[in-house]
């Protein structure tokens, strides 16, 4: 926390002078260094981070291997860009390939950040299909650049004042089942949402104008909101009818978050196309899509490129940290952590009139606050974060009102340094919903 003394100080005044203050940080401390589940602020102290830069530290900071990897391939080759082919590229997609959810996904291109996979997932779409058209979901967050911020419905403030925006973008219900009409009935949820689609093809939209439904298997941005069962099986057998693809973004959701490797894998369902980004580097910057490769070879060479994108570097940092959460079997972890945090999340807030749904799969596990009515509580959320802030764990909220809380922890994390930030999160949460 910032006192005086606070060595924290010097540099937040000097961020107020010289950086842009449209980038909004949440918890007021200058992180000097990190390591595994801790990141040390300019003070020295320690803060234990179930938020992981976003869901990025999945192998937690600063992971040996990883740091190992950056270093070597630093000092052998750091750029190239498309002047060249390099072996980090190839390595790290035919690496995509085996891990992909299924063997019809093999043809990988790499960016830089989850916002630039949707842009180039999106061209492509448009490009092998001869579509215009792209479907959304109510609730969506996919990136911050215009194409992305046109994708992007969870919250007014990521869109407001930036339009007009890309167009031929239509947008339905995602299947919230808590906030909709339809709560405790999760099946009465998905079938209205379903109906919505039908009747987008009647009213809006022709079917065969569209070239892609764009969909988090579970929802990020939006409040940690997981697709029911069935939903992404009845939207695969939807676009299928119509030649449609359908475009997985697995940005938050990725590299063993969720249980399993890549989310959609719960569904069983194949999408089209694939994001990543986030997780994938260990807390290096990269990012990709992956799709089939008779799709991607319609693609011709040169329609899309980047300067940075699949850097040696990242790519080597992508590669140690898959093998680390395949040698340390980390979905698996995810599974059996996410799972003890929320039955005792559930257990132990049941009588909370403040949390009105816990839900999540794996370690992507969110807690809605509500007001006494009812209504979705940001003052309650926000009050807990800073609560747990004092008491030095690192979470971050989400939600159209930024009403639930997000516990995104490394999947390393160990049994003792969970129940720690459980102890301090249920604490914190006693305090302040008294
Ligand atoms: C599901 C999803 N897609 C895309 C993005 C955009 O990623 P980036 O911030 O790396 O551009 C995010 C970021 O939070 C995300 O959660």
């Amino acid at each position: 926390m910032v006192t005086a003394t606070d060595r924290n100080l010097e540099y937040l005044k000097l961020d107020q002078t010289y950086v842009n203050q449209v980038l909004a940080r949440t918890a007021k401390i200058v992180a000097e260094k990190a390591k595994g589940s801790y990141i040390y602020d300019m003070n020295g102290d320690a803060y234990l981070d179930f938020a992981t830069g976003i869901a990025v530290n999945n192998v937690g900071h600063c992971h040996p291997k990883v740091v190992e990897a950056v270093q070597k391939q630093a000092a052998e080759l750091m750029h190239t860009s498309v002047t060249t082919y390099h072996k980090r590229y190839i390595e790290l997609c035919q690496k995509l390939a085996q891990i992909a959810p299924t063997k019809k996904l093999n043809s990988s291109f790499l960016a830089n950040s989850g916002a630039e996979a949707v842009e180039g997932a999106v061209k492509l779409a448009k490009y092998v299909t001869g579509r215009p058209v792209i479907v959304n979901f109510r609730g969506s967050f996919h990136g911050r650049t215009l194409m992305t911020t046109a994708l992007t419905t969870s919250k007014l403030s990521y869109r407001e004042k930036y339009e007009p925006l890309p167009g031929n973008i239509y947008t339905v219900p995602f299947p919230y089942t808590y906030r909709s009409a339809f709560r405790g009935n999760e099946k009465a949820c998905v079938d209205e949402c379903l109906h919505q689609i039908d009747m987008m093809f009647k009213q809006l939209v022709h079917p065969e104008q569209v070239a892609a439904f764009l969909i988090e298997p579970v929802q990020g941005e939006g409040g940690y909101v997981p697709a029911p069962n069935g939903y992404l099986q009845e939207l695969r057998k939807i676009t299928e009818k119509y030649g449609i693809l359908l475009i997985a973004d697995e940005v938050q959701t990725g590299f063993g978050r969720t249980g399993k490797m890549f989310a959609i894998e719960h569904s069983q369902v194949e999408p089209d196309v694939m994001l990543m980004a986030k997780g994938m580097g260990g807390g290096m910057p990269i990012s990709g899509f992956i799709s089939r490769k008779e799709l991607t070879d319609k693609w011709l060479p040169g329609r899309h490129g980047t300067t940075f994108g699949g850097n040696p570097v990242s790519c080597a940092a992508a590669l140690a940290t898959i093998d680390v959460i395949e040698s340390e079997n980390l979905p698996a972890r995810a599974e059996a952590l996410g799972k003890h945090m929320l039955e005792r999340l559930k257990k132990n807030l049941a009588s909370c009139k403040s949390v009105g749904d816990i839900r999540g799969i794996g370690l992507m596990i969110g807690i809605e606050f509500q007001n006494a009515d009812g209504s979705p509580s940001h003052d309650l959320a926000e009050a807990v974060l800073n609560k747990a802030l004092e008491k030095k764990l690192l979470l971050l909220t989400c939600g159209s009102h930024g009403h639930v809380l997000r516990l995104i922890p490394p999947l390393n994390m160990s049994d003792e340094e969970a129940t720690q930030g459980m102890d301090i999160l249920e604490q914190s949460i006693a305090e302040v919903c008294k």
